[in-house]
């Protein structure tokens, strides 16, 4: 099973990705992020119809960059779970129409096992260290997992509301910055005071579970607390304070499930990984407490078919195989 290729289209990215064995020998992704970015979220409808204008242009610049053609692709690799069913459903049509037509083995993959994948993208010739904790942090998902195997995970905590990125976007959205938010927060908090302003964090004790609610409405009542228009100054220490509140939970929440677990090793993945501030302090900590972390590059940190093609590769490398008839989910446990 040497050569696949992989489909995600579960969001607001299309995209598409050769696989030679765990080397990449081409990603291309398509972001929406423009057609979004004035309703301030994804508008589900528009995700998938731009998702079918999409595909055929960006599986063939996907071949082209790999230098391959149709014939040598030995396996299609497409998420079907969990995500927008009418997003999942586009790049699922191309990828059975595309297993069928030249008759090679089509696997399903779980969108959050692409996101545990990615930390290992850039290093193919690293064996990848069991057990190991992913924090992964998206849009859609806050999660700590402890990855036990390949295809082997067990859910140590979740977020009991709000996924962190949704909550960089809500609070994007409340300062007027744009989707996605998470870019343009952590570039405004790097001229922002982090201790600026009092917010909560939500610890959960006792847990590895999050919540990003609390923080958002306590963003809310602060931003109709302060005098209009907001100097650009607040705004920086709004972002920086707010920026902060999520990192300093992320971070010793995850060197807590490592500790708890007994491993030494800590994947940071997902959109949120991307942010330099979580990127910073995660490294800093980890270093002191002897933990080593790996984090992608932010181009497989956001969405990304090439995780997705290295999910499947493992998949089909164990042997298992979906029928032609596969379906997508919008939501589907992990474990
Ligand atoms: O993993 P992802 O691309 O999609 C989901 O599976 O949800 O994550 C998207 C989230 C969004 O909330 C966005 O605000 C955040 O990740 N994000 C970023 C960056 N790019 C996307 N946050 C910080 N820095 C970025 N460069
Ligand atoms: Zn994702």
């Amino acid at each position: 099973m040497e050569c696949v290729l992989g489909i995600e289209t579960s969001c607001d990215e299309t995209s598409v990705a050769v696989l030679q064995g765990r080397h990449v020998r081409s990603s291309v992704a398509a972001s929406q992020g423009d057609l979004h970015a004035r309703w301030g979220g994804v508008v589900p409808e528009a995700a998938a119809r731009h998702h079918v204008e999409r595909l055929a242009p960006v599986l063939q610049q996907a071949l082209d960059e790999a230098g391959a053609t149709f014939a040598d692709l030995d396996a299609i690799a497409v998420t079907n779970r969990p995500g927008l069913v009418g997003a999942l459903v586009v790049g699922l049509a191309g990828a059975k129409a595309l297993a069928f037509a030249l008759r090679k083995p089509l696997v399903g993959v779980h969108h959050l096992e692409g996101h545990l994948y990615s930390a290992f993208l850039t290093e193919p010739e690293r064996e990848i260290p069991f057990p190991h904790i992913a924090l992964i942090v998206s849009g859609g998902h806050t999660e700590l997992v402890k990855v036990e195997g390949h295809g082997a995970y067990r859910l140590l905590g979740h977020t009991l509301d709000d996924a962190a990125g949704e909550a960089f976007d809500k609070v994007a959205r409340l300062l007027e910055l744009g989707y996605p938010g998470g870019p343009a927060i952590d570039l405004l908090a790097q001229h922002g005071e982090p201790g600026a302003f009092a917010l909560p964090r939500a610890w959960l004790e006792g847990t590895h579970h999050f919540s990003f609610s609390g923080l958002k409405t306590a963003m809310l009542r602060l931003v109709e607390s302060l005098p209009k228009p907001l100097s650009a100054s607040t705004v920086a220490d709004l972002c920086a304070s707010f920026q902060q509140a999520v990192v300093e939970v992320l971070v010793r929440k995850a060197i807590r499930a490592v500790q708890s677990e007994r491993v030494s090793v800590l994947t940071v993945v997902g959109g949120v990984a991307a942010t330099s501030g979580l990127q910073q302090q995660v490294r800093a900590v980890a270093q002191a407490e002897g933990i080593e972390v790996l984090i992608p590059p932010p181009h497989y940190c956001t969405d990304n078919a090439a995780m997705i093609a290295l999910a499947g590769w493992f998949r089909l490398c164990r042997r298992e195989r979906d029928d032609y008839d596969l379906d997508a989910y919008a939501n589907a446990p992990l474990a």
